[in-house]
């Protein structure tokens, strides 16, 4: 059930790809004193005072109701729509409805839409209420809320509802209580499915553009990759030309894929909801980096974009219409790791250390990487670094 890596695939790795992590590594290196120049003012006003950003109030009259979206009709006149599988009329029916009343908000997480500039890393971590165990493990590791190298990283969880009558009750009153405690959770009242995942991602957007618009860079993805923030802190800070305010959306680029149509697949989509046999590039779902600037162009883009059901791919489109590309970074394994052999544990934490996000971890395996890999103690051949 957890062993993600792929055997074969590590012997197609060469020479070449230790010159380009070797000069992937110099560049970082090279980048470091420059960038610390750099964002030094940032420090500063980030420094000053936690308590400034922290969000100390929880006032969630910031919560908004609107009209019950209604099921379109129509959507049963569409040709052999009887003949689609449940989840998809489902997502026929309800493709138009883009606002849900919201039952957990923090409009204060990144201390007000003005302030939100001193967010240097929003981790927006998608997490369905049902995933208490990975969420309690995730505050605890990679997404802790912190200072690192004077820079702020900010946790969300972004959610939905489930089930229905008592269950449903249970699922929103454990959220509450997380929240209390945490204050880390965005609930929206729609149903937190596979198909409803873009639904999620714009509501998302929509939040950050009213109340942390000015976030420098975020990491979206799910609650159940092994992400090294602190490497991504160091990645980010070493970009030279980019405080979020341009264009960067970087993760495993998927590039000449098409629309799954076999019906079986949990990516089934017919050609009732996209006719076209191709996706733009877009980068793997499990994570991926982006800029304050382009996640609100995506935002914009998606105001005049059908929501497709895949949410990556969707993301893919949003950054195709406004004329951007995604880019591909080579420690980023949302399709897991490549390690060179069965016979080696896939859990060496030396193959972690230089990484940037892994899918897919299970929270005790998740728990000891973050521990094994901060160890001062560990010793890690070059060999293992950056598989
Ligand atoms: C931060 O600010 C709060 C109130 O603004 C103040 O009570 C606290 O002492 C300050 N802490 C530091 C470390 O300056
Ligand atoms: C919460 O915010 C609303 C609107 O901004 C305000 O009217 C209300 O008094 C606030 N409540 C608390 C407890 O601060
Ligand atoms: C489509 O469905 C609606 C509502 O069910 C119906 O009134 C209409 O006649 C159907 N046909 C077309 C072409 O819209
Ligand atoms: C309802 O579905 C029909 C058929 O797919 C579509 O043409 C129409 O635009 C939809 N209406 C809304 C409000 O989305
Ligand atoms: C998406 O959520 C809405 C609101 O809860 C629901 O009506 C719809 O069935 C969901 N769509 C899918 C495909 O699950
Ligand atoms: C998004 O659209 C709004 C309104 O059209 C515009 O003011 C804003 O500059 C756009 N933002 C980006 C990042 O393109």
């Amino acid at each position: 059930m957890f062993v993600f890596y792929r055997v074969s695939t590590m012997r197609i790795i060469t020479a070449r790809t230790f010159l380009l992590v070797g000069a992937f590594l110099l560049v970082l290196y090279l980048c470091k004193d420059f960038s610390d120049h750099k964002t030094g003012h940032l420090y500063l006003d980030v420094r000053e005072n936690d308590s400034k950003i922290r969000q100390t109030t929880t006032n969630n009259s910031y919560v908004y109701s609107w009209p019950n979206c209604q099921q379109n009709m129509s959507a049963a006149n569409i040709t052999d729509f009887n003949k689609l599988p449940g989840h998809i009329q489902d997502f026929l029916y309800y493709q138009h409805c883009r606002h849900f009343p919201m039952l957990l908000d923090i409009p204060d997480k990144c201390g007000g839409a003005d302030r939100s500039a001193e967010v240097f890393l929003l981790l927006v971590i998608k997490s369905s209420p049902v995933n208490y165990d990975r969420r309690e493990v995730l505050r605890k590791t990679w997404a802790k809320e912190r200072l690192h190298n004077g820079i702020w990283i900010r946790r969300l969880f972004i959610s939905g509802t489930m089930d229905s009558g008592y269950e449903k009750k249970r699922l929103n009153k454990l959220l509450e209580l997380e929240q209390r405690e945490y204050n880390d959770i965005l609930q929206w009242d729609f149903s937190d499915s596979f198909y409803n995942l873009t639904l999620k991602q714009i509501l998302f957007l929509e939040w950050m553009e009213r109340n942390c618009p000015k976030a420098r860079f975020l990491l979206n993805g799910d609650d159940d990759v092994f992400a090294n923030t602190d490497n991504m802190v160091e990645y980010l800070k070493g970009l030279m030309d980019n405080d979020g305010s341009k264009h960067l959306f970087t993760g495993q680029l998927i590039e000449n894929t098409k629309p799954v149509r076999w019906s079986q697949s949990k990516y089934f989509i017919p050609v009732q909801v996209q006719e076209s046999e191709s996706y733009p590039p877009y980068c793997g779902g499990g994570g991926f980096l982006l800029s304050g600037y382009t996640a609100l162009v995506i935002y914009n883009m998606s105001l005049s974009s059908t929501i497709h059901p895949i949410d990556d791919a969707y993301m893919g489109m949003c950054l195709a219409k406004a004329g951007l590309a995604p880019a591909s970074h080579i420690g980023v394994k949302t399709l897991g790791l490549d390690v060179p052999s069965s016979k080696v544990d896939g859990y060496d934490p030396c193959y972690y250390k230089d990484m940037l996000l892994v899918h897919r971890f299970l929270p005790a395996h998740m728990y000891l990487m973050w521990h094994s890999i901060h160890d001062p103690h560990l010793k890690c051949g070059l060999e293992k670094q950056l598989v």
